[in-house]
């Protein structure tokens, strides 16, 4: 289920049709992504490892306050699975994936700031399952950051997709629990943990397909 009622438009004039069509088309939520069961498990499989870690406050330019993080290789089973469907929802079949999964855990304090993911770590989309709280993901365009403005409503247990010119001519951030707000209504944020899954960039993936893999420990 794709609903295009989770994307928002602020300043709706300011656009041209063919940025509102190509944002639609590239950055997805899809509600409902993972059930109530397979949150669970996901949540359990992180949780004792990011329990021994304190919350960060961010440094001066870092772009996310009160987190912790991790990235992990391997899963169980049922959990693989659940990644499988997350990387063939959102990105294009012969695509060259990052082997870890990464994990960020937002205190319900926490937030995120506008930033444009690395190009030197991150290919064409990032996209992340949204575990325990639902959230505003807000992207404002790189050189007109108070005009182009479109809200994601993430609701729990969604999976959102990042892509085209989303992913690089859009920062992106996560609000605080005192901007939360989705079409004039109040989204309450917890503690949000969230499991992103990126692609190798070009460059990268072209080097790596010349290589042989290197095996896992
Ligand atoms: C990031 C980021 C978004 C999320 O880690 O770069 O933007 O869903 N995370 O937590
Ligand atoms: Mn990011």
């Amino acid at each position: 289920r794709v609903l295009s009622g989770l994307l928002r438009f602020h300043n709706k004039q300011a656009w041209t049709p063919e940025m509102i069509e190509q944002i639609t088309s590239d950055c997805r939520v899809t509600a409902d992504f993972v059930s109530e069961a397979e949150e669970t498990a996901l949540h359990e499989e992180v949780e004792g490892r990011l329990q021994k870690l304190p919350y960060e406050q961010s440094h001066w330019d870092e772009a996310i306050h009160l987190y912790r993080e991790r990235e992990q290789r391997t899963w169980t089973p049922a959990n693989e699975k659940v990644l499988a469907r997350v990387r063939a929802c959102s990105f294009p079949a012969d695509t060259a994936h990052l082997t870890y999964v990464h994990i960020l855990d937002l205190h319900a304090d926490g937030h995120i700031k506008p930033h444009i993911d690395s190009v030197r770590y991150c290919g064409d989309v990032i996209t992340g399952v949204s575990l325990l709280s639902s959230c505003v993901m807000r992207l404002r365009h790189e050189k007109a950051k108070d005009e182009l403005i479109v809200d994601m409503y993430l609701p729990r247990r969604s999976l959102y997709r990042l892509g085209g010119i989303g992913r690089y001519e859009f920062t992106h951030e996560v609000l605080g629990e005192t901007e939360s707000e989705f079409n004039c209504e109040r989204v309450s944020r917890g503690r949000r943990i969230s499991i992103i899954c990126r692609d190798l960039p070009k460059q990268q993936a072209k080097f790596f397909t010349k290589m042989q893999p290197i095996p896992e420990e």
